[in-house]
């Protein structure tokens, strides 16, 4: 079943900006790039929207043993840069699923910019009612998209249901530290409303319960304060890049990359790679 309507819209109201796609081709136009034929590279400042972009990705999807035979299901895909990235450095199909209709269209320009559309697919639609059939995808994949849905136990009992036997989820997510809540806005979030963070080991219960059996639980919680503390440094010292993360969340990018440096520093937040298996 579906999320709340209510929720659904305000979540779709925090990602969307209008003309997404023209905003980051004119963006980069203006940083000398040549729109027509854009490369990875010239995307990896907008289009991977986690912590640690490009290096995340690849790092879980060596953890979860990608390969070029397999069909993977993006949950919550964004924009579409891990999808793009795992296909063209894999080789394996990759179909995303996101609730934003915005980031969907613009996934799928992008993806024909960088010659990529044979090997991935966008569609609109709410993790929590997945529209495909049991047993369709290799692998299931997720980067911080569940802090988004409250009600995570239906989000990985839908993953283990079109994830087919032997085949396994990972997942790259943000989690609720030790230290209390999050000081707002967030890249996910402006307020409590829509943020619905689960502990470490809340993680690891919803996971079995769903069926899934946990082989690999990493913490990079310390590789994110560097990477947020830098970025947040270079933001405050020179402003904000041509082509960044600011092009998605607007104005209140700089206090959300703030914020997120204390998050992480006064343990309200964590970060984990998870490979599970069914
Ligand atoms: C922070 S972005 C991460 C995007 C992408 N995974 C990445 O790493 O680049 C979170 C994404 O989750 C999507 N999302 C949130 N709730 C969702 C839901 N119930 N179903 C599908 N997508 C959802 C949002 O629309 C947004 O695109």
């Amino acid at each position: 079943m579906s999320q709340p309507t209510v929720l659904n819209e305000n979540i779709k109201q925090h990602y969307t900006q209008s003309d997404l796609a023209a905003s980051i081709l004119a963006a980069l136009e203006r940083a000398g790039k040549n729109v027509e034929r854009l490369t990875l590279a010239d995307l990896a400042p907008v289009d991977e929207f986690h912590v640690r972009g490009g290096e995340a990705t690849l790092e879980l999807a060596r953890a979860a043993g990608l390969r070029a035979d397999m069909h993977v299901l993006d949950v919550g895909s964004g924009i579409g840069g891990p999808s793009r990235r795992i296909a063209r450095e894999f080789g394996c199909r990759v179909t995303g699923i996101d609730l934003t209709d915005e980031y969907c269209r613009t996934a799928t320009v992008l993806a024909d910019r960088v010659g990529l559309s044979d090997l991935v697919t966008y569609r609109q639609g709410d993790a929590l009612d997945l529209p495909f059939p049991g047993a369709t995808f290799d692998l299931i994949w997720t980067q911080h998209a569940s802090m988004n849905i409250p009600d995570k136990s239906t989000l990985y009992r839908e993953m283990f249901r079109v994830l087919k036997p032997g085949g396994s989820v990972a997942i790259y997510d943000i989690l609720a530290g030790p230290a209390g809540p999050v000081h707002f806005p967030v890249p996910w979030a402006h307020g409590p409303e829509t943020s619905f963070l689960l502990g470490p080991d809340e993680l690891r219960q919803v996971l079995e319960a769903a069926g899934f059996e946990i082989v690999i639980w990493r913490d990079s919680t310390e590789a994110a304060v560097a990477w947020f503390t830098a970025l947040s440094g270079k933001i405050q010292q020179g402003g904000l890049p041509p082509v960044g993360i600011h092009l998605l969340l607007g104005d209140d990018f700089p206090a959300m990359a703030r914020n997120q440096v204390r998050n992480l520093k006064e343990g309200r937040i964590v970060l984990v790679q998870v490979v599970a298996e069914k």
